[in-house]
């Protein structure tokens, strides 16, 4: 048996496995097989393509990251292509090269820049205080539904501006889209369409509204930019749109669920964090990200023949950045399976190797995980997880579907 067949990457059972046995097969994959051909998974409805390269170490993710001109994103950046019925509809920039790439970037790039951020603090806070005020009485809750996910789906809901009758469908739309690969989300293609379509619906009419009445947000930038002298269509605006709402919602979400699960296995950290909260939010929220790498992979295409680390990789052929690989790379970081607060330097790929795709929501997603943790270790300080937490079945998405915590009621 070859390391393809011992660590099946493309297998749903592999995804379904506990997080060590899935880490333990990616340190192999670093040690004995970092460049490795692997088969496409099979979705079922559709052919299993061609395969891809699979990339586990650090260096090699930077370089694919950070070469566009060798390895694109305009031919994808899941493992398999998307569908032709649905690539009008998902993807936008995330699969675009520049120049197109860049300038529709550069319409909201400026809505995320540190300026920007410090006047949405006090929003943030303020969501987080509404978050927590909720559930304060309770004693007991499910930490992702209820803590971790209404404050980064409200805050990208409110930039964007998706009215609060809409945020319950944008939100139960990201859950399936990005829940593809997990049964209790999505059992089959037309589940994923009626996800895509309902959230289609919600940007529609919001960009059509946000023409005729503009507003302070994205959505009114978007929808009266001209790039290269042309309107994006209320298509485009609506493919833009499930983009942020998917990636601003699901991912900050994990990185919170699994920094509190991180907390309550590493008694002593907590403790070190919460006795000076300040002096080591910006290390730990680095290193919150790190460890729990919410997104755990891109993939890219060649786009001439070149190689990688001295593999050869042919036109046309898939390459995937495991960005999960990368974040636990011997190589690069000193005691990678050690959860350390204060980890410094820490160059982590969490919110990818750097390259013009680097998250555009990045500053956003540190300042929320950082205010939520200093809410919760001020206001509810004795919080605990009770029981472990259910892992989404996905090699897209290291989300945590559930789990239950305790607390003194306020
Ligand atoms: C902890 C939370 C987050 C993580 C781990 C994360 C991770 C990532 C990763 C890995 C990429 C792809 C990078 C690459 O290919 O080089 C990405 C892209 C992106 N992210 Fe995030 N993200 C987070 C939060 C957010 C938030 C809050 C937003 C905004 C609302 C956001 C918006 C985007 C967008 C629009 C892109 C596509 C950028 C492009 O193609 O130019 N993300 N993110």
């Amino acid at each position: 048996m070859s390391i393809v067949d011992e660590v099946p990457l493309s297998e749903a059972e592999f995804w379904a496995a506990p997080d060590e046995e899935r880490e333990a097969g990616f340190r192999r994959l670093r040690d004995e097989a970092p460049i490795a051909f692997y088969p496409e998974p099979d979705y079922g409805d559709f052919p299993a393509g061609p395969g891809y390269w699979s990339l586990t170490r650090f260096d090699d993710v930077m370089y694919a990251s950070r070469h566009p001109e060798l390895l694109c994103s305009g031919r994808g950046t899941n493992i398999g292509d998307i569908p032709d019925f649905l690539i009008d509809f998902i993807g936008s920039i995330i699969n675009m090269d520049d120049p197109r790439h860049k300038k529709l970037r550069g319409l909201i790039n400026h809505g995320f820049t540190p300026k920007a951020l410090a006047q949405l603090l006090d929003s943030v806070r303020d969501r987080t205080t509404d978050v927590i005020d909720t559930i304060a009485e309770k004693g007991e809750c499910d930490f992702v539904a209820e803590i971790a996910a209404p404050m980064p789906l409200a805050i990208v809901c409110d930039m964007v501006g998706v009215p609060p009758s809409q945020r319950q469908t944008v939100f139960e739309a990201s859950n399936l889209i990005l829940g593809v690969g997990d049964p209790e989300y999505v059992q089959s293609v037309e589940d994923l369409m009626a996800a895509v379509m309902s959230v289609h619906q919600v940007a529609m009419e919001l960009g059509e509204h946000r023409l005729a009445n503009p507003a302070d947000d994205i959505a009114t930038i978007l929808m009266n930019a001209e790039v290269d002298r042309e309107r994006l269509t209320v298509a485009e605006f609506a493919s833009f749109f499930i983009l942020l709402v998917v990636a601003g919602n699901e991912t900050t979400r994990t990185a919170i669920s699994h920094g509190m699960w991180a907390l309550h296995n590493h008694p002593d950290e907590r403790r070190l964090w919460a006795a000076d909260f300040e002096t080591h939010a910006v290390n730990a929220v680095e290193e919150i990200v790190r460890w729990a790498s919410p997104v755990i992979h891109f993939r890219r295409t060649a786009t001439q023949d070149t190689e990688i680390a001295g593999q050869p990789i042919a036109e046309g052929e898939k390459v995937v950045m495991w960005f999960n690989s990368a974040n636990r790379d011997e190589r690069q970081f000193a005691d990678p399976y050690r959860f350390d607060l204060t980890r410094s330097p820490n160059p982590h790929v969490g919110y990818g190797g750097g390259g013009p795709h680097f998250c555009l929501g990045a500053n956003l997603a540190r300042r929320e995980i950082r205010v939520m943790f200093e809410q919760l270790f001020q206001r509810l300080p004795d919080l605990e997880i009770t029981a472990e937490p259910e892992i989404l079945q996905s090699s897209f998405i290291h989300g945590i579907k559930r789990m239950p915590c305790a607390f003194t009621p306020a």
